[in-house]
This record gives C-alpha cells, structure tokens and sequence, in this order.
C-alpha cells in the first residue's frame, strides 16, 4: 500500500447532497480503488458537542453509516469504523492538549466565530474549544499522509501539523507524521441549483441523493437556469448552467447530453425537457447506491461486522502510535529505574503488557512455504468476525506448511501489520520457546469457532 488517507464524517443527522459525493465521497472512494490505504470514521465523538441526545445521535450515526456503506466507502483498503469504538483517540487527545497553547486555541474558527455571534463563553462547552485537538488526534493516530480536506477544515490541519511538530521537537522522538492536506482542485466546488453558490445543505440550494423521489423532483424542477432566457425558443446558454453541469456529472448518456445542450443553444428545447431527463438520469445513476443503502439497512448485523471489523483493524495502529507517544513521555507500561531507561537494558515485558495482547483462535484455511523465504510459513486465517488475515511465522525449520493447514492455533491479533519478505504478517502465532525441541504451539479443539478471544 503507498501511502495512508484519512478522513472523518460528524453524524451531523444532514442526507449527503450530490455535493458531497461528487466534491468529496466519489474521490475518496477512488483513492480506495487505486491502492490507497483509506482510514475513514464517524466522528461521533466529535458529534458531542451539539449533540446530547441518545435518540437523536444514535439515528444519525445509523444514517451516515449506511450513506457512506452505500456510496462505496467498502472493501480492503477501508478501514471504515466510528470514533466511540477505538478509545485511543481520546487517551491521544489528552496527551496533545499539553502540546497546544491557549492562545493558538482561541484562535481557532469555530471557537472565535461564536465568540464574535455574541455567544456567551458559559455557552460555549469546552468539547467545542477542544474540537481541533481531538481532531489533531484521529489523524496523527494513523500516521496519515494526507487529509481530504475542504477551505473550511484546513486550519484544524495546520494545527494538527503544529501539535505533531511541537511534540516530536519537544520529546526528540519522531512519534508523529505531519500530514498534508490533500485539496483536490480538480474537482471544485459543486455549484448549487441557486446556479451562484456552492451547493450546501445551510444555504437549501442542494439536490439529494438518498431523499424522495418528490423531494428532488422539486430540487431539479425548481432549479436555476440561463436567465437570459424568456421562453424556450430563445437559443440558451450552456456554460455555467447548473442543469448542464449536472447532466455532466451524473448523466451516463452523453449523446443525450449532446443533443440537449446543442438544442438548447439552437432554441428548440424547453428547461422543463432539459430537467426531466436530468432527474431521470439522476434516478439511474444513484439506483444502485439506493438499493445498496436498503440492503444494508434491512440487514444490520452485516453492518455491525464491517464497523467492528473495522474498528479491529484502526485500534492495530491507533494503539500503536499511544504506546509510542507514551514512550516517548516516559510513560511506558514498564516500571524501570531511570538508570535502567538510560542504559542499554534489555526491553521487560511488564504483566500489564502482557494483558495487553489480544489472543485469538484462528482457524488455518491455508499455509504455504513460499520460495522467497527459508524461514517462513505464509498462513491464511479465518478470524471470525476480525475476517480474514494473512499471517507468516518463522517455524520452517521445525514444521511444515501441512503441519498448519485445518488447525485452530492461539495468534496474537492487535500488533500492527508488519511486512515481512513479500507478504504482510498481520498478527502473530503464539508460541513458546522449548530448549532442544520444536517452538510449542497452541492449538485449540476444532469446535471452537474461529476468531473467540482467548483468556
Ligand atoms: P454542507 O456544506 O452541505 O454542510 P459539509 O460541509 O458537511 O457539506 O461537507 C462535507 C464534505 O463534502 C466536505 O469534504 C466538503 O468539501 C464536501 N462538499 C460539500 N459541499 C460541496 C460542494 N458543493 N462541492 C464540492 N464538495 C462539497
Ligand atoms: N471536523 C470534520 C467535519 O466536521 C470531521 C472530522 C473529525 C475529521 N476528525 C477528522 C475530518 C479528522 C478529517 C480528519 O467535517
């Protein structure tokens, strides 16, 4: 994988408009397809701070999940789980506010754009003022290249730049990756069917994607269009006009689009032609991630797996870089003397780190001694509902890939993905190291179903 994205949806409880997906879901799920590693969250945490009631967050949280599912946001190279789930996000925040200034803070566009409303600083909770350093937090965990980001996010990127450089500086310790901030210029902004402002849900000029077939039949019906034209025998403009760069966007017929847009200049079009064949392109082009959205929907605990599946996968490298940054503070799970921590002493792996490890059945679908190595076995391996996972062990010299094949083994399953020879080894086997005799593994009875957590 070349290099890591990230990004973060607040359950904010607004439909995605064709705004969104052209301006930001659609790239991001490109990235995916062309071999980028794609963290992607709910920040549901984040939702905090307008959001306190169960019901509501809850709802919203289901909606922008199964939106986002059904868009395209599925599939390897996601990571796609919600905030709540992986608890370093905050256990890393807290370390952070210690690496940003008050003044920095107060300096920050939410924060001042209420103080300039008049909001009252009682009315202003603290979830709010820290928001840019729970933020700094998801990306810095993942250590993410870049950070989709629009015009109205790009301070919290430089601030996260700045938390993340103020620590390493300070601590001396390259814990952290400055991530840039990936703005796609070829892309843009969407224009709104006001046909004068970005489309937007604050300014009501959107057109949906998953609302009623009413709802945007009248969002189309009633959009602007070349205001130079009185009635539809006058010849039209094309350029700029929102209901042709829609058609450009979404209307897969492009000689339809062709003979539309060269009627429409010659005189011998309606709008209202012009607008129905836009909805219905519209229906057509959204009607697979309509009926992707109802199946998810209608089957929730295939949901539940992709989003714990996925939370699985974040916490391998979201813990990870907490354990480094602690580390890095002195706050390592071990209790050393600060002679020991200077000298060369051998690392001690404390009981408490121990309790740390994950401990998993897995159940060995395949094993394989590949020929660009001598040492290892190469595994794949049926965690249950972690899915499925490839994982190379340096046993070669005391057993054979048949020695593997059909067993349920004992594997640690929270260590980060790590690349071994050509392959990745995402997880590790358990075993133990007997004088004069083959490293003892454990297997475990083949009733017990893959994945079941040990101890
Ligand atoms: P809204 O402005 O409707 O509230 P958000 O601010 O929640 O939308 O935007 C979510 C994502 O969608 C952001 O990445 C943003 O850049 C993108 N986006 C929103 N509106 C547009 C638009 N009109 N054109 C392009 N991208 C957009
Ligand atoms: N603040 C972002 C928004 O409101 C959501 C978000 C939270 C985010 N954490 C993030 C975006 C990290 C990118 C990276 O849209």
């Amino acid at each position: 994988m070349s290099k890591t994205i990230l990004t973060g949806v607040t359950p904010s409880g607004d439909n995605l408009h064709i705004g969104n997906y052209f301006g930001a879901l659609r790239p991001l799920v490109q990235q995916g397809q062309a071999e980028v590693q794609v963290y992607c969250f709910v920040s549901d945490l984040h939702a905090l701070t307008t959001i306190q009631d169960a019901k509501v967050l809850a709802h919203n949280i289901q909606n922008v999940v199964l939106q986002y599912l059904a868009c395209g946001i599925e599939g390897d190279n996601f990571v796609f789980f919600r905030q709540s789930q992986v608890s370093a996000h905050c256990e890393l925040e807290t370390i952070l506010t210690n690496f940003v200034g008050l003044g920095q803070m107060k300096r920050m566009h939410a924060y001042k754009d209420k103080l300039e409303k008049g909001v009252d600083t009682d009315n202003i909770n603290m979830g709010l003022f820290n928001y840019p350093i729970l933020m700094a937090a998801d990306i810095l965990a993942y250590n993410a290249d870049g950070v989709p980001v629009g015009v109205d996010q790009k301070q919290h990127l430089e601030i996260a730049r700045d938390i993340a450089e103020n620590f390493n500086k300070k601590t001396g310790k390259k814990v952290f990756k400055l991530p840039q901030p990936l703005i796609d210029k070829s892309i843009g902004k969407i224009i709104g069917t006001d046909g004068e402002r970005k489309m937007s849900k604050s300014l009501g000029n959107i057109i949906g994607i998953f609302d009623d077939y009413k709802i945007i039949e009248k969002q189309i019906m009633s959009c602007y269009t070349d205001p130079t034209r009185q009635k539809a025998t006058d010849p039209g403009h094309v350029e700029g006009n929102p209901i042709f760069l829609y058609h450009q966007l979404w209307n897969d017929d492009k000689d339809e689009v062709e003979a539309l847009k060269a009627r429409y200049q010659a005189g011998t079009v309606g709008d209202v032609e012009v607008k129905q064949k836009l909805l219905a392109a519209h229906q057509k082009f959204f009607a697979p991630i309509r009926e992707r959205y109802a199946y998810l929907q209608a089957h929730p605990l295939e949901v539940q797996k992709i989003l714990n599946d996925g939370a699985a996968r974040a916490r391998l490298v979201a813990n990870m870089t907490v354990a480094k940054a602690k580390a890095a503070l002195g706050l390592s799970a071990d209790f050393v003397s600060p002679e020991r921590m200077l000298g060369e002493a051998r690392p001690v792996v404390s009981f408490d780190d121990f309790l740390k490890l994950e401990l998993r059945v897995g159940h060995v679908l395949k094993a394989e001694a590949p020929a660009w190595s001598n040492k290892l076995i190469v595994q794949t391996i049926d965690f249950g509902p972690l899915g499925t996972r490839t994982i190379c062990s340096a046993l070669r010299a005391w057993y054979t890939p048949e020695d593997f094949t059909g067993k349920n083994l004992v594997y640690v399953t929270n260590i980060p993905p790590r690349k071994m020879g050509e392959s990745v080894s995402e997880g590790m086997i358990l075993a133990v190291e007997v004088p004069g005799a083959a490293p003892q593994r454990f297997e475990v009875d083949a009733r017990v179903p893959a994945g079941t957590l040990v101890g």
